[in-house]
């Protein structure tokens, strides 16, 4: 089957944990649209949608089948517009199940056409988030080996006193 998947999220900064599911969702489907969401209700954003677009550009450059894009508005809409009837999750822990079961229903609610595919992060990554690495950032500790290696610098620098 000939399928592009939709890999959304916020990617404040993308992680390594990110990436480990960037990498293996590019083995499973033809094309993986990595997708920024623009704006949101309940998040506060440290880098901009382009700062955001940017760092994604550079890690997905091992990967010639896996591009990067905004969206604004339902997943769903954007999805379609993509014709695209795969959105890709990762699961960290049993505490990301329920926000996720929330959305995967609430998706297929608003477009049947549309699987959720989730994928167990990496175990080496669940202790990982982007709020995490931002905490160690700003207060200046290392986050080499937490983002990916292109990205350290740029991340950083965002934080820097
Ligand atoms: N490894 C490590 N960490 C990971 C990870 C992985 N594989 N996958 C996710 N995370 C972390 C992220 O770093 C992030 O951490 P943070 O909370 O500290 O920022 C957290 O898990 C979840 O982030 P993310 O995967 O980026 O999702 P999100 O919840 O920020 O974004 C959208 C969710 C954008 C997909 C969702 O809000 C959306 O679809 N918005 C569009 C509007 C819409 O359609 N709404 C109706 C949907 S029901």
């Amino acid at each position: 089957m000939d399928i592009t998947a939709i890999y959304p999220g916020s990617f404040d900064p993308a992680t390594l944990g990110h990436l480990d599911i960037i990498g293996r969702a590019s083995k499973l489907f033809e094309r993986v649209v990595v997708s920024i969401s623009e704006s949101s209700n309940t998040k506060r954003f440290a880098f901009s949608e382009e700062q955001r677009l940017a760092m994604l550009g550079k890690i997905i450059k091992p990967f010639p089948n896996v591009s990067v894009a905004t969206f604004g508005g339902l997943l769903t809409a954007f999805a379609r517009s993509r014709g695209s009837a795969v959105l890709v999750r990762g699961l960290r822990a049993i505490s990301d199940f329920e926000y996720e079961f929330q959305m995967a229903s609430m998706n297929r609610y608003l477009a049947k056409e549309i699987e959720t595919v989730f994928m167990m992060t990496s175990p080496k990554y669940h202790y990982l988030s982007s709020s995490i690495v931002k905490e160690i950032a700003r207060l200046q500790g290392d986050i080499t080996g937490l983002v990916p290696p292109e990205l350290v610098e740029d991340v950083q620098a965002q934080f820097q006193l």
